[in-house]
């Protein structure tokens, strides 16, 4: 859950990019971030993050049965961007989390963002800046305390050989199938059952322009002023070939 990577981590992407959701949802599956390509300041726009995945899916659930799968994001957003609220009433974080939310409905999250002003903040410019995402669906492989969901393979803890008749006990939660069965021989490490996990995270980033009106502005009238350049340039050699006509009558 968001809020594991809350408590866990200072800071929800690592140094190496790798956002800790991935830490504990350890199955990688796609995610995608939409954004306009440049935002004026001071403005709210959307950020699109979709999280794909086939409705018919079931998971196994702590309980051992089966259910749908809920999904959840993270979004990084540079300094001074903020999520948007309906009101504009000031926000504080730059680091939003969402979920878990039923996956049903929330395949698509949009986030309304609101863009800063280089005007009202100092130390905001007028730059290219990335936004990064994770998303995730289905429940996790690890709990924050280390010990394992019943969402992911178990392994053989240590070697049984069936012919000793030594004992080594591995405690299987409901929820993964059993792939080997009475009076096996057993390898370390060899899993015990089948992977359960139908879900998965996936990251992502998108660049978004912060853009001066000035600059767009500036070019609109630069457009312009070579539009009446040419069309004065015609106008010139007309007049000009006027000249010409009277000067070869003379
Ligand atoms: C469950 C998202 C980080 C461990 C979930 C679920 C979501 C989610 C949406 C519910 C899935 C479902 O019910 O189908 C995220 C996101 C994370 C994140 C977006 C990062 C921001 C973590 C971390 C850990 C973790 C860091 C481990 C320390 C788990 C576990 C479950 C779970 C064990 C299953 C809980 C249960 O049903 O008993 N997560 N998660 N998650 N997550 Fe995460």
């Amino acid at each position: 859950y968001p809020i594991f990577a809350q408590k866990g981590y200072e800071n929800p992407r690592e140094t190496t990019g790798r956002i800790v959701c991935a830490n504990c949802h350890l199955a990688n599956k796609p995610v995608e971030i939409e954004v306009p390509q440049a935002v004026l300041p001071d403005t709210v726009f959307e950020a699109i993050v979709r999280i794909p995945y086939d409705m018919q899916l079931k998971q196994v659930l702590s309980n051992g049965k089966k259910g749908g799968l809920n999904v959840g994001a993270v979004l990084i957003l540079p300094e001074g961007f903020e999520l948007a609220p309906t009101d504009r009433i000031s926000p504080e974080k730059n680091i939003i989390v969402i979920g878990p939310v039923p996956g049903q409905k929330y395949r698509e999250i949009v986030f309304p963002i609101l863009s800063p002003d280089p005007s009202t903040k100092k130390d905001i410019h007028f730059l290219k800046y990335p936004i990064y995402v994770g998303g995730n669906r289905g429940r996790g492989q690890i709990y924050p305390d280390g010990s394992k969901s019943n969402n992911t393979v178990y392994n053989a803890t240590s070697a049984v050989d069936a012919s000793e008749g030594r004992q080594s006990v591995d405690i299987i939660p409901p929820g993964p199938e059993l792939l080997v069965s009475e009076g096996e021989s057993i390898k370390l490490d060899q899993p015990l059952t089948s992977n359960p996990n139908v879900g998965g995270f996936g990251q992502g980033d998108a660049e978004i322009v912060l853009q001066d009106p000035l600059r767009i502005q500036g070019l609109l009238f630069f457009f312009t002023s070579v539009i009446f350049a040419q069309v004065f340039l015609v106008l010139k050699k007309k007049q000009f070939e006027k000249v010409q006509l009277y000067e070869m009558n003379f």
